[in-house]
């Protein structure tokens, strides 16, 4: 079976750079668009008023019309309304005017448009760097005569990948009524952001600072699942796809990282639902939709609750999520699967408490700053890594349960980051001269014990998952003695 995902609005932007663009649109255009209902009524009688610019004498007029369909205003700007830059010969400069900011994934906008009588037309465009953007193409020639039928035309804006920079782009449009030598030039701006992608920027890699924000390469939206025999049950849903830019290397890593629970089953892992692959479509991965989410996101929450209300949640809770989180691993290193990225942020809760490990394929994009690329193109979360993971790549049941160490650090500080103040680049020699992270406030000694068991330098001495597991569950009964 397959599912048919409509996609939401994007989630968090994941370019750093992006963050501020993705804002919701600047109030002038909501302005804008509660004014447009108060402009003259096509074919309204002239009024004392001064009347708006024309094509041409309003009685024997064309009446052409161009605009924003409902469907591409909801696109760009989110909001449910049609945009008239011109209804029935009468342009809105007010329309015309705003430099409309297009989402940086979105690659092509539409036009409709239409005319009763003849009217010519030309097109063109201008962008102010060449270097960032090709030349917009468009599906329709460049001159010609305004369609009589209600038409749409489509304008691509493809940034070009070499850098990053804000384009403006201007399309003008002039257009003649009768062959007379009078014309009406309308200008459309719009701006855009580029991004450098992520082939071209391999080579300054290796400069920490921009290294840190070229690898992630997925967009998240937050969907709505349909069931295709009942089209009426709607599940929420997250669905992860790819930016336009991606590569095929970042589309097949996406689908290995994200495929890598596939087929297992037990109460403490979260595989991913469904994997769509069309033809001529970018992959997408679907994941289910909980009602409290991320594991991060919740301690995080808790900890603010925890400053009016120290009781929000036991230490018992913690233990118990922990021990969740163990069985999970266990079932996991039983059947020789290494996860490689285990962490709060890869484990979602329900209200009840039940805790699920999930692959990472949303985490990189929700949580960056956990991730760092270490002078090669793939992003690392240094800060959970074991130090044969970090020096030689080396990956095993042992360096998952180092990892753990690190996610009961997480659980036990309520969703701090480990390391902090250590440097991603200084983590592996920082782990060879024997530091660890230091033992949270109130965190008791049993527990902290069994962190640093995981953090042994020889992946042999570290616990296994079932030790864990029965040592946590000890300690979790001990707890309920003393309360
Ligand atoms: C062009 O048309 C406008 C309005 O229809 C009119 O005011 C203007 O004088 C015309 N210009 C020429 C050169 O015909
Ligand atoms: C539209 O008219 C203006 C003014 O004459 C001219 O400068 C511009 O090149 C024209 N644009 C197109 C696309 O033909
Ligand atoms: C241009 O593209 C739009 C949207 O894809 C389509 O609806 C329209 O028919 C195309 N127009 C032409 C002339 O191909
Ligand atoms: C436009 O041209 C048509 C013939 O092509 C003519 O009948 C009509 O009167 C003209 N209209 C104007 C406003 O010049
Ligand atoms: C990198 O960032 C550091 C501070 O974070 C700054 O001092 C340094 O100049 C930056 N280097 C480059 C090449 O931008």
């Amino acid at each position: 079976m397959r599912g048919a995902a409509r996609l939401g609005r994007p989630g968090r932007s994941c370019l750093p750079g992006a963050r501020g663009l993705r804002a919701p649109p600047p109030p002038p255009l909501l302005l804008l668009l509660a004014l447009l209902p108060l402009l003259p009524a096509p074919g309204a009688a002239a009024a004392p008023a001064p009347r708006p610019p024309e094509l041409q004498s309003a009685s024997a007029g064309p009446s052409v019309s161009l605009y924003l369909s409902e469907d591409e205003v909801r696109r760009l700007i989110g909001l449910d309304a049609e945009l008239y830059y011109v209804r029935n010969d009468l342009i809105s400069h007010y329309a015309l005017s705003f430099s409309l900011l297009v989402p940086s994934e979105t690659n092509f906008l539409h036009f409709t448009w239409h005319a009763k009588s003849k009217v010519e037309y030309k097109l063109g465009f201008q962008v102010d760097n060449v270097l960032a953007m090709d030349m917009p193409q468009v599906n329709i020639s460049v001159q010609g005569e305004v369609p009589r039928t209600l038409s749409v035309f489509r304008v691509e804006l493809s940034c070009t990948g070499k850098v990053d920079s804000e384009v403006m782009i201007l399309m003008q449009l002039n257009l003649t009524v009768n062959s007379s030598k009078n014309f009406t030039v309308l200008n459309f701006k719009r701006r855009k952001m580029c991004y450098k992608k992520l082939e071209e920027v391999k080579t300054s890699a290796l400069d920490k600072n921009t290294s840190r924000t070229i690898c992630t390469f997925g967009r998240i939206f937050h969907g709505i699942l349909i069931d295709e025999k009942d089209p009426n049950k709607e599940k929420q849903a997250f669905v992860k796809t790819v930016k336009d830019q991606a590569s095929e290397i970042q589309v097949t890593m996406m689908l290995t990282e994200s495929c890598k629970l596939r087929g297992l089953h037990h109460r403490n892992l979260l595989p991913i639902t469904h994997v769509c692959i069309e033809e001529g479509e970018k992959p997408m991965v679907i994941l289910p939709y909980m009602n409290w989410g991320n594991l991060k996101l919740f301690l995080r929450q808790c900890k603010l609750v925890e400053a009016n209300n120290p009781q929000a949640i036991s230490q018992q809770d913690l233990v118990h999520m922990a021990i969740q989180i163990a069985c999970g691993m266990s079932y996991l290193a039983r059947r020789e699967v290494i996860h490689k990225d285990l962490a709060a942020r890869n484990c979602v809760i329900d209200d009840t408490l039940q805790v699920k490990i999930t692959d990472n394929a949303l985490s990189r994009d929700l949580f960056p700053m956990d991730y760092h690329c270490l002078g090669d193109n793939e992003n690392r979360p240094v800060r959970w890594m074991a130090l044969e993971s970090l020096v030689n790549n080396e990956f095993s049941s042992a360096s998952d349960v180092w990892a753990f160490g690190v996610t009961l650090w997480e659980l036990m500080t309520l969703g701090q980051t480990p390391y902090v103040d250590i440097d991603p680049f200084e983590m592996a020699a920082y782990l060879k001269d024997g530091y660890r992270i230091a033992q949270p406030i109130n965190c008791p000694d049993e527990l902290f014990a069994v962190m640093a068991c995981c953090w042994a330098l020889d992946p042999e001495e570290r616990p296994k998952f079932q030790q864990l597991v029965q040592c946590l569950t000890e300690f979790h009964a001990a707890l309920g003695a003393y309360v």
